[in-house]
């Protein structure tokens, strides 16, 4: 099996080197091989090459069955044109390998209860909320442009959604919902935008499929106060790319923190992408503070979407909970009475319950 890695900017080489210990773990244990190839992506990508997306990373991409990706970005790389820019370098990939569907899930380890900013009563014994985010659509690939006008300058960005697009991550997450809670909630700006009025109508009609799944729509405004004000209410949420992207960094924080969510992204082809949620922070990059979790917990994810490994993605959930439990804390999550660790010391301990 074939595993590209790409560490990408900022912390993004830190937290990766953790993650490939976790896979030889596991590669270790369970006597599976795992050819891992290093490819340029981002800012990293751009010094190298020019191109924040050079093909031969492409390549690497394409033939390998899943791509483990750091982060991209930078204020290095701030001041380049929309195109250049690193970030474009990760959307090109999600693109390119076509994974429409970004599961991000916001999971509570119980252990980290008063990292997160909810009061107990309001998390109760946990939480287990399943994002499901369109990836490749939306005002992130829509037309975008700006223009010389009198006063000064005139710029757009479009969020469009075809109805396949809507169709096939609205079925997927009712799939997800299904082997859950068999709840999903669509959400959407329907009493503003014609693109989620389309989508209102799409998942009605896909719901009639799903009969045993129970939906409901809010609008996403009410929706970034209710993950606040009762997170329990929520088990799957769909909704498109942006709004996805600002909720799940949101949902995060009732975890306890941003270095913690996993995400994988799926789509038809063979190949699934797994990266943490958070991005590069530069301002910690290179002080062996950056959170591992989200990484090491993105690879439980490749193990059991990409390689049909449950029980290794089990390995390494136990051994992450098994840390916590220890009380070993990075200082995202550092709580009194709790021992505090780094980048290194963190991965090296998770690797260690996987034996
Ligand atoms: C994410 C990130 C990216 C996104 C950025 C880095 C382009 O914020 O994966 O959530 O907006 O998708
Ligand atoms: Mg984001």
């Amino acid at each position: 099996m074939k595993i590209a890695v790409m560490p990408g900017d900022g912390i993004g080489k830190e937290i990766i080197k953790q993650g490939i210990k976790v896979i030889k773990a596991i590669s270790n244990k369970y006597k599976c091989d795992f050819e891992i190839k290093e490819a340029l992506i981002g800012g990293a990508a751009i010094d190298e090459t020019g191109s924040p997306l050079p093909d031969e990373t492409i390549e690497v991409c394409k033939n390998s069955d899943a791509v483990l990706l750091g982060a991209v970005g930078g204020p290095k790389w701030d001041k380049l044109p929309g195109n250049l820019r690193p970030e474009a370098g990760l959307l090109g990939i999600r693109k390119t390998l076509g994974v429409f569907a970004n599961l991000r899930p916001a999971i509570l380890f119980p252990q980290l209860k008063s990292a997160s900013n909810l009061k107990e009563e309001v998390l109760g014994n946990g939480l287990n909320i399943m994002i499901v985010r369109e990836l490749i659509g939306g005002a992130y690939f829509g037309e975008k442009k700006r223009v010389d006008i009198k006063e000064g300058q005139k710029a757009w960005d479009t969020i469009v959604y075809s109805t396949p697009e809507i169709e096939r991550i609205v079925k997927m997450a009712f799939q997800v919902a299904r082997k859950r809670n068999k709840k999903l909630t669509l959400i959407d700006k329907a009493n503003v935008l014609e693109s989620s009025r389309l989508w209102r109508e799409v998942t009605n009609k896909i719901s009639e499929d799903y009969k045993d799944v129970e939906l409901n729509y809010m609008y996403v405004d009410n929706a970034a106060m209710q993950l606040i004000r009762d997170p329990k209410q929520f088990d799957t949420i769909v909704t498109e790319n942006m709004f996805g992207d600002i909720l799940s960094d949101e949902a995060s924080m009732l975890t306890g923190s941003l270095g913690m969510l996993p995400s994988a992204s799926l789509g038809e082809g063979k190949v699934g992408m797994y990266e943490p949620i958070h991005g590069s922070a530069p301002d910690i990059a290179g002080c062996d503070k950056a959170n591992p979790i989200g990484t090491i917990m993105s690879i439980a994810m490749m193990f059991r979407y990409s390689f049909n490994m449950e029980e290794a993605a089990r390995d390494i959930e136990n051994a992450v909970s098994k840390v916590l439990d220890k009380g070993y804390r990075t200082s995202d999550i550092m709580e009194q009475g709790k021992v505090s660790v780094g980048t290194e010391k963190m991965g090296e301990l998770i690797t260690q319950e996987i034996q």
